[in-house]
């Protein structure tokens, strides 16, 4: 029987419990009854994010000659949240209902209502509703965007009443203060995005490493967003990672890198395992200030098609804004055509947290095998073997007669090599549940056969078939098996 994937919103409760469960999610302080938006990563979860930010980051540096690496500081001067327009303008429209005391983006509650006039069949309706609102937000007339809630007859799911607060802009970031002394001046963000420490190091990266435009500088980094509504476990918190790459090129040939990285980008979520009809390129209605061309990358979440991925022709701006407000020039002589410029900038930006979900719902699988009294139903994480927190599990079929000393021997080989795990703990159909739950691609079991040919049997995690394999071959099959070099093929 096909294993079975879920695909609707209760999906995600499953996948949320499996997740602590099983160490790979958990929610932060939680004996503290938890913060709202902010998560931990366990055993298995710290293993499968590290391996996703590993991927990433070689298919960007080590797969492209014009490619390198960068890990800025989080706290930067508070110039740069100026120049980069997050002071002025990173703001969500939020309101409060009086009743409930609960807070919400006037945005969304508007975007839902559209959904709901969608799904009733007044596409035309929703869409005024949807330009009523853009416009309200373009003129900064907050008025009229509370005039759409109440027209709406919107009410708080809490209070069930329309007894509404004005709508105000709520700035997402964080700050907090440098140094001793509490003043204005001492006061500091925490960064909303990892793109400024790539901007302002643009020429210190350029200089050291001689680099030609085009190039890019690839950055892995927390950022902290203080979102208003925040839900959906991972997909929106507080404080999250983000795997941003800024690729500098002459003005004039960013629409041809722009769509050159918008397939790069398509083909790497599919070579992690994602499905191609899981995803889908979203372009962007209405573009940002600094933009002229942008795109989200979708997946297909249990709660619907959402942004994973965003990709941006972000322009001269933010190289322009610094050197504005800096004083620092940010041109690069072109040798090429024997010119200064400002480059301009495509802009890769990938959520670690929400690839780490997209890959958590897509492994998700509840399978049923056979009928009647032989009917077994089963559920196992269809992991990448790359990405897997646990490569290879080792497991004696009995404890004595020299099979565990044989296993753990076996272990000690390979873990030098890749994430190996030993096992002796109840019957081996257990013990490949356990490996099965958490989406070790192969469990290698020690048998009484072991003992006599040095043979062993690997168990696939997918298909539960097994091969008798020579423990001397081991390493070197399972070890390209479980290779990033399995995705890396896939991506040339
Ligand atoms: N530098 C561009 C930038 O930050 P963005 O669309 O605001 O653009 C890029 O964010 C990516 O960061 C998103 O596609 C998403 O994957 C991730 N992201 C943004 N806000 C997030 C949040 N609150 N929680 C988790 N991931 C988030």
């Amino acid at each position: 029987m096909e294993p079975k994937k879920q695909d609707t919103a209760s999906a995600l409760k499953d996948i949320i419990s499996h997740a602590k469960e099983y160490g790979f999610v958990f929610p932060s302080s939680e004996i503290y009854d938890g913060l709202q938006a902010v998560y931990d990563y366990g055993q298995n979860g710290v293993e499968l994010k590290n391996n996703l930010k590993n991927v990433w980051y070689k298919a960007m540096t080590m797969l492209n000659d014009n490619v390198v690496g960068l890990d800025a500081a989080i706290f930067m001067h508070p110039l740069t949240w100026k120049a980069s327009g997050h002071v002025d303008s990173f703001n969500d429209p939020m309101i409060d209902n009086k009743d409930s005391k609960k807070r919400y983006r006037a945005d969304t509650l508007l975007e839902e209502r559209a959904a709901a006039l969608e799904d009733e069949g007044k596409a035309t309706e929703a869409k005024a509703l949807m330009q009523a609102m853009a416009k309200g937000l373009d003129a900064g007339d907050l008025e009229a965007v509370r005039q759409l809630i109440i027209d709406q007859n919107i009410k708080c799911p809490v209070s069930g009443t329309a007894n509404w607060t004005e709508v105000r802009q709520f700035n997402l970031m964080f700050s907090t203060q440098v140094g001793a002394v509490s003043e204005d001046a001492s006061l500091i963000y925490l960064r909303p995005e990892t793109a400024q420490g790539i901007f302002v190091n643009f020429l210190n990266v350029q200089k050291t490493g001689r680099m030609k435009v085009p190039f890019g500088i690839a950055q892995i980094g927390k950022a902290f967003r203080n979102e208003i509504v925040a839900r959906n476990f991972i997909f929106r918190m507080r404080e999250f990672e983000q795997m941003e790459m800024q690729f500098f090129v002459r003005p004039g040939t960013e629409m041809e890198w722009y769509n050159t990285w918008k397939e790069t980008r398509m083909k790497f979520h599919q070579a992690i395992g994602l499905p191609a009809d899981s995803l889908k390129f979203h372009d962007h209605d209405k573009l940002a200030h600094y933009a002229n061309a942008a795109v989200d990358i979708e997946y297909k979440f249990p709660f619907g098609f959402k942004e994973m991925e965003g990709i941006h022709s972000r322009t001269d701006f933010d190289l322009k804004a610094h050197q504005e407000l800096s004083k620092k020039k940010q041109q690069y002589f072109d040798p090429e055509i024997n010119q200064n410029y400002i480059p301009y900038v495509v802009e890769t930006s990938v959520g670690a947290d929400r690839l780490f979900l997209a890959i958590l719902c897509n492994a998700y699988t509840e399978e049923t095998t056979g009928e009647g009294e032989t009917l077994k139903q089963r559920v196992y994480l269809n992991i990448h073997p790359a990405l897997a927190p646990t490569k290879v599990a080792v497991l004696p079929l009995v404890k004595k007669d020299g099979l565990a000393e044989k296993a753990q021997e076996i272990t000690n080989q390979l873990k030098f090599a890749f994430n190996t795990t030993y096992d002796d703990g109840g019957a081996i159909g257990k013990r490949y549940t356990r490996q099965d739950l958490i989406g070790t691609p192969y469990c290698v079991v020690v048998d009484y056969q072991t003992m006599e040919d040095q043979t062993v049997t690997v168990r696939d995690r997918n298909t539960m078939t097994q091969e008798r394999i020579s423990i001397a071959d081991l390493k070197e099959k399972l070890g390209y098996a479980v290779s990033m070099e399995r995705i890396f093929e896939k991506l040339v």
